[in-house]
């Protein structure tokens, strides 16, 4: 396999990805824009095992976000009709990849046969929980809807009288997040040429190192990744110290 030299020993624990441009990828070819999520499918499965294969132990990649709705109703649809097709065929994505599965966001409005096949996947890859590598999926993810998620359940101990208000911090308010459990994302990636974050992982990228890339995703290679990480090896973290 190659590393394109990225240095093994100091990898980001976490790297979440804003899989971004696929409709400006087609349009430049003169395609369909849902040609340009075809091919951003394909390139998860490429990223993902390059992810896997050089030792990144937690992966989460953003695939539709919460305001995604807005888009021409066939979009939407050629969208939820690909990810029921490649989670249909996650064997094929994954390799024998083993992989724990987590899909981060509101699942109540996706169809039911989708939702089914999401737990599927979710209490299927329960067994690799000692594999260490965990792929999170996020769809029909905002991070403010998972705040106010958070903040209701946290609002609802205290109501019930499980919890005082002094009870109320970081790890219990985390625990209520999507992401519980997991780490932070280290490193955000986003190609495409947008410098922005688009409600995702508002509250987890307090302290992420942003990695912004002008290819759009379709594009983006393992190589283009190895020199992210690369670039994020040599950022210098302080969290607020000196
Ligand atoms: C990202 O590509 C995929 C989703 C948001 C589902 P886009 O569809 O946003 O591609 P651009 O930004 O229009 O090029
Ligand atoms: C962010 O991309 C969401 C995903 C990649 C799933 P968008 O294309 O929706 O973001 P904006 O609209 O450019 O901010
Ligand atoms: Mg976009």
């Amino acid at each position: 396999m190659n590393t394109y030299n990225v240095d093994l020993n100091n990898l980001p624990k976490h790297i979440a990805i804003i899989m971004d441009g696929n409709g400006r990828w087609a349009k430049q070819r003169g395609l369909p824009r849902t040609a340009g999520h075809f091919k951003g499918a394909d390139n998860l499965k490429r990223i993902t095992h390059f992810c896997y294969d050089i030792g990144i132990k937690t992966l989460t990649l953003y695939a539709f976000s919460t305001e995604n709705w807005k888009r021409p109703q066939d979009e939407v649809d050629a969208l939820f009709n690909l990810f029921y097709e490649k989670l249909q065929d996650y064997k094929a994505l994954m390799g024998d990849r083993k992989a724990v599965v987590r899909f981060l966001g509101d699942k109540k409005p996706l169809s039911e046969k989708l939702r089914n096949k999401m737990r599927e996947i979710e209490r299927d890859s329960l067994k690799y929980l000692d594999g260490g590598f965990t792929f999170n999926f996020a769809i029909n993810y905002g991070s403010r809807d998972e705040i106010l998620k958070a903040t209701r359940e946290v609002a609802e101990l205290y109501k019930n009288g499980d919890i005082d208000i002094e009870d109320i911090n970081e790890k219990l308010f985390s625990n209520h997040l999507y992401t519980y459990g997991l780490p932070d994302p280290d490193l955000m990636i986003r190609p495409s040429g947008e410098q922005r974050i688009s409600n995702f992982l508002l509250w987890q990228s307090a302290y992420t190192e942003f990695y912004y890339s002008n290819v759009l995703w379709p594009d983006f290679s393992p190589k283009m990744l190895a020199d992210a990480i690369i670039e994020y090896q040599k950022r210098n973290r302080r969290y607020g110290g000196v």
